[in-house]
């Protein structure tokens, strides 16, 4: 298994390689360009949140991402490889190495929960199926869902199972990273906070990365370490608290309006339960962000 090289920073000290890189993505569809110039980078293990208005195109990102939408222009690495130069037979060994829920979320109607887990791992092993079924059990109790949901079909869970089951089968073939998007859109406040609480659970327990598109600002501020906003073609990077302090309206809207405001407070109040400092996940790392939304120590 290829990774990408370590790389010794100016103060000497080894700083892991990205996961994910991205470098002046130009995205578009016939005249009407998408992204522009984007730069946008994800550490090993964090978790990276993704919001913009809607038509922004943040799902686009994430399918260029895993190469369903080929860029015009710009380069993406994903864990070491450039995926614009990936011979077939390596892009498939690729596919391997992350899971995606998307945001339409299908599982196959007319399969159970168990065969829709299978599904990635028919595609890409050659496991007996003894062997599958037992891989698709260990994922369904992974993901906190009853055994008996193995043999249910989607039709007959609850949205918040079903968003597990899914979940579930992204895991399937033990993936590095993951791409999560609006896993919780639809689900009640409840079931949506449960749903972060796996996701987050599973990124620390497994050393997954994560990439997770979400209008819920609640999950903004209980599991992502920082935040991609995806404005006017381009992205800004940071943590919640940097990025309220740029002077973008939409930025200031989207964390300041009254929707913001009480997931920051409900923010304070967890911190008060585990007795935190106040601030956001990472933030003692956190540094001044360039144009470009790195670290200026990375
Ligand atoms: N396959 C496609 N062909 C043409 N246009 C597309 C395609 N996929 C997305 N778009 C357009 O790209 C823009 C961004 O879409 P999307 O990334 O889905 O937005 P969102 O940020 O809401 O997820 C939208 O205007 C959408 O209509
Ligand atoms: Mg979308």
């Amino acid at each position: 298994m290829q990774t990408a090289p370590d790389q010794t920073a100016p103060d000497g000290r080894i700083r892991a390689a990205p996961v994910i890189e991205v470098r002046g993505l130009r995205t578009q569809f016939g005249p009407q360009v998408i992204h522009d110039g984007l730069d946008f980078l994800v550490e090993p293990g964090e978790i990276m949140g993704v919001v913009g208005g809607s038509g922004s195109g943040k799902s686009v990102l994430l399918r260029t991402i895993i190469g369903l939408i080929r860029p015009a222009a710009g380069r993406i690495t994903v864990l070491g490889r450039d995926t614009g130069r990936l011979a077939a037979a390596e892009a498939r060994a690729m596919q391997r190495r992350w899971g995606v829920l998307f945001q339409d979320g299908a599982l196959f109607s007319s399969l159970t929960v168990e065969q829709n887990i299978e599904v990635p791992l028919k595609e890409h092993t050659r496991l007996r199926p003894q062997l599958r079924r037992q891989i698709a059990g260990l994922k369904i109790g992974l993901v906190g869902l009853p055994p008996d949901s193995a043999n249910k079909y989607p039709a007959q869970l609850s949205g918040g199972m079903r968003k597990r089951a899914g979940l579930a089968r992204a895991l399937a073939l033990d993936p590095e990273i993951l791409f999560l998007d609006e896993p919780t859109a639809g689900l009640d406040p409840i079931g949506a906070n449960k749903f972060d609480e796996l996701v987050q659970e599973l990124s620390r327990a497994l050393g997954l990365t994560l990439v997770m598109v979400t209008h819920d600002l609640n999950s903004l501020h209980a599991i992502c370490h920082r935040i991609s906003v995806l404005i006017d073609k381009r992205v800004k990077v940071g943590t919640i608290d940097e990025l309220m302090r740029l002077p973008d309206s939409w930025i200031q809207e989207y964390f300041r309006g009254p929707r913001g405001r009480a997931a920051l407070a409900s923010d304070e109040r967890r911190s008060q339960d585990r007795g935190d400092q106040p601030g956001g996940i990472g933030d003692s790392e956190a540094g001044p962000l360039n144009a470009g939304g790195e670290r200026e120590d990375a």
